[in-house]
């Protein structure tokens, strides 16, 4: 791969090369126009908003989104206030709890198993997908640092 490249970068005028590089790139590019942006913004804010809930330990939700994430009686908020401690910038990396290399979906469902003896939810669901919008927007600005134990 990095044979090809360097053989294209050598070979074609550096404005051919360019319009190689940007031309594809930016074909989906377009520009967002305001209303789209607010749009895309309410999307993000309501997965939000559904993924505060199930860290809260919102019956409801629970209900509505069909899952069991504690038997115990004991919310993620419980443990984590305003998700402290679940360090989302530090994934993917090797977990010892797992003895596995892992993403945070991977942690979010072993909190769900271990300590909160809850069931399983699937790593495309919408309450995974929930939970991590929650946890990523609490700790927004976070300088990331994958890898990292
Ligand atoms: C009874 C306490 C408790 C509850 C409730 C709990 N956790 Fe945890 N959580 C822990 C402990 C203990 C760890 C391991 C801390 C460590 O070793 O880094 C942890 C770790 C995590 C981590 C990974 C942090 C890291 O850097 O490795 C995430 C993400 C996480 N929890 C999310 C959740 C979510 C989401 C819920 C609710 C579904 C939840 N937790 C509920 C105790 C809890």
């Amino acid at each position: 791969m990095t044979v090809t490249c360097r053989f294209i970068l050598f070979r074609v005028a550096p404005a051919a090369a360019l319009a190689v590089l940007v031309g594809p790139a930016g074909a989906h590019k377009d520009p967002v126009t305001p209303q789209q942006l607010s749009t895309y913004q309410q999307v993000f804010m309501e997965q939000v908003r559904k993924g505060d809930l199930l860290f809260h330990g919102d019956a409801a939700t629970e209900k509505e989104m069909a899952v069991v994430l504690s038997n115990t009686g004991m919310a993620c908020a419980m443990c984590h206030p305003m998700t402290a401690d679940t360090h989302p910038a530090t994934f993917p990396k090797y977990q010892v709890q797992m003895a596995k290399f892992a993403t945070l979906r991977d942690m979010i469902n072993w909190c769900i198993e271990k300590p909160n003896q809850g069931e399983k939810i699937a790593d495309d669901s919408e309450a995974m997908k929930a939970l991590e919008a929650y946890i990523y927007w609490s700790q927004s600005g976070t300088v990331l640092n994958p890898g990292k134990f």
